[in-house]
């Protein structure tokens, strides 16, 4: 019966949600700037009823749904930013701002405020609490640290959210146990070298040729150090270096992005890789200087409770014939930072729809959703937080 209720309750705001996509489409924020999608997000919660926690020096808010029975607490988070990108969509609700909703979290708010709407209609059958939260800074890699830390997941004993994938078939999902995203952990070289005259490369030491022999060496990490099986990406994404066409360039610096999978490798890789740059460059003459930092570690679906519940709510709503698979990704999510706290399922829904010209993938700028998956979405998050506070 109530299953039932949840599915045509978001048939009911459907034509709400894709309104509400709409208009977070055309006032796209960076992150950490997002205070206009704040201030809409706080009155169209409370326009709901519903009770809201800002913080003073952050964006982002938490909305609380009390239901009508005491039990545990379920948190359902979407995150809100945008990326500073001109939007070539050609859509007439296209941003013009110089920013743009290319990632879809556009459509992750409008689907969360879908569920708050079907949540608070169903507040009195919910056997416990629902906390939403809007999060700020997705796209930072560490937005959702701030959160964790001012203690807004203390009280929560799960938490859920999801991904709008443009390529992955609307109106499908994929909700898989298992690895689903890597970690993200960048960092800065810095290479030391002495500065000479061009013509007479004995008199110096170039921080060039020893950055160059880095750039290769490092890659030795993947093909002779990992385990094959590992998933690992190295990578070095910008140089600089050198003033001039005959002057030894005395310093170099580098940054880059390691992404795997492998939590027990994650944790070895800082000392290994500092190993291979300072012999590396010591071996050539100059100093190399390691700068490491730790973003969010892997997204990996590893509670079976929450695998089986995820997987069976979207089959009570829609039928398994909507659950399809896809693979794993290396990019990253900062909801690896809730994951870290409480237990934790990350799902992705589809946005592509190639009858209706939707065929971008996520950071195009041509990028865009089937509108028509948006409901399900806020289903999919209803019912996960209703079949969770419902579980003995
Ligand atoms: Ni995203």
């Amino acid at each position: 019966m109530r299953i039932m209720v949840i599915k045509e309750l978001a048939e009911k705001y459907k034509d709400y949600i894709i309104e509400r996509r709409r208009f977070f489409h055309q006032i796209p924020e960076l992150s950490f700037e997002e205070v206009e999608t704040t201030k809409a997000l706080v009155e169209e919660l409370e326009a709901m009823g519903i009770e809201v926690q800002t913080f003073p020096d952050y964006t982002g808010v938490v909305g609380y749904i009390r239901g009508g029975k005491k039990g545990k607490t379920v948190m359902l988070r979407a995150d809100i930013d945008a990326l500073p990108m001109e939007e070539h969509t050609g859509l007439p609700f296209a941003a013009t701002n110089g920013k743009m909703h290319a990632c879809g979290h556009d459509a992750h708010i409008a689907m969360l405020l879908g569920a708050a709407k079907i949540l608070v209609e169903i507040k009195d059958q919910l056997e416990g609490d629902v906390k939403l939260l809007f999060q700020a800074a997705e796209e930072s890699c560490y937005g959702a640290k701030y959160y964790v830390e001012k203690g807004v997941l203390d009280d929560v004993d799960a938490i859920f959210g999801m991904h709008i994938w443009g390529t992955l078939e609307a109106p499908y999902m994929c909700l898989e146990p298992g690895g689903r995203m890597a970690s993200c952990d960048n960092f800065k070289i810095t290479v030391s070298g002495q500065a000479a005259h061009g013509s007479a490369p004995h008199l110096g030491k170039d921080a060039i040729v020893a950055a160059a022999a880095i750039i290769n060496n490092i890659q030795t990490f993947v093909s002779r150090v990992n385990d094959p099986l590992n998933p690992l990406v190295v990578t070095i994404g910008t140089i600089k270096g050198g003033q001039r066409f005959n002057i030894i360039a005395d310093r170099v610096e580098m940054e880059g992005t390691i992404r795997t999978y492998s939590r027990e490798l994650r944790n070895t890789i800082e000392e290994r890789l500092r190993k291979i740059i300072v012999d590396t460059a010591s071996a050539l003459g100059c100093e190399a200087e390691l700068e490491y930092y730790y973003y969010p570690g892997p997204i990996i679906n590893e509670h079976e409770d929450l695998n089986r519940l995820a997987r069976e709510a979207a089959i009570k709503l829609y039928g398994e014939e909507y659950l399809v698979s896809m693979p794993k990704l290396m990019g990253s999510e900062d909801f690896a930072y809730f994951m870290e706290k409480v237990p934790g399922f990350y799902g992705f829904i589809g946005a592509l729809n190639k009858e209706k010209g939707i065929i971008y993938s996520n950071h195009s700028d041509k990028f865009t959703v089937d509108e028509d998956v948006l409901h399900r979405g806020s289903a999919l998050y209803a019912q996960f937080a209703h079949d969770f506070l419902a579980a003995k």
